[in-house]
């Protein structure tokens, strides 16, 4: 999604690993940049938990009048795409950007045409 975000022109993408990179930075970089797309597998009919860790913080610091793309993966039922909406939806003035995309299992170039229109209503 980085790589198709930065080839249709966006000035400028970070990206952060939710299970890896410091939350604190990834947080800071969502106040920091005017648009954020998540990206999360399901887990145990959930959303992975870093991501319900980082939807949290933003949540509680205020995190607001924002567009927001939504990712989400998952191989048998996929269920993260809701559980993020739901989060993002208490956010105020922050709208999800459709389509919502679903990924099943590992990406395939089937999925790019999807991440793609996401890209454009994104930077739309
Ligand atoms: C512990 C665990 C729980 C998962 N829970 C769900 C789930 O509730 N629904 C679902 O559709 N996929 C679930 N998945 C699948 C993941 O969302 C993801 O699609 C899958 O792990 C990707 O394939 P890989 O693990 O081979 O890389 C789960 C995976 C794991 C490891």
């Amino acid at each position: 999604m980085a790589e198709i975000l930065k080839a249709k022109g966006a000035a400028k993408v970070s990206v952060a690993d939710l299970s890896r990179d410091d939350m604190a930075e990834a947080v800071e970089d969502a106040f920091r940049m005017g648009r954020l797309v998540v990206a999360a597998a399901s887990y145990d009919a959930d959303v992975f938990p870093p991501m319900h860790d980082f939807l949290h913080h933003l949540k509680i610091k205020g995190y607001r009048n924002r567009r927001v793309g939504i990712i989400e993966n998952g191989s048998w039922a996929p269920c993260a795409g809701k559980v993020m909406r739901s989060m993002l939806e208490t956010m105020r003035d922050v709208e999800i950007v459709e389509p919502v995309v679903t990924i099943r299992s590992r990406m395939k170039r089937a999925d790019i045409p999807a991440l793609e229109a996401l890209a454009d209503a994104v930077l739309n």
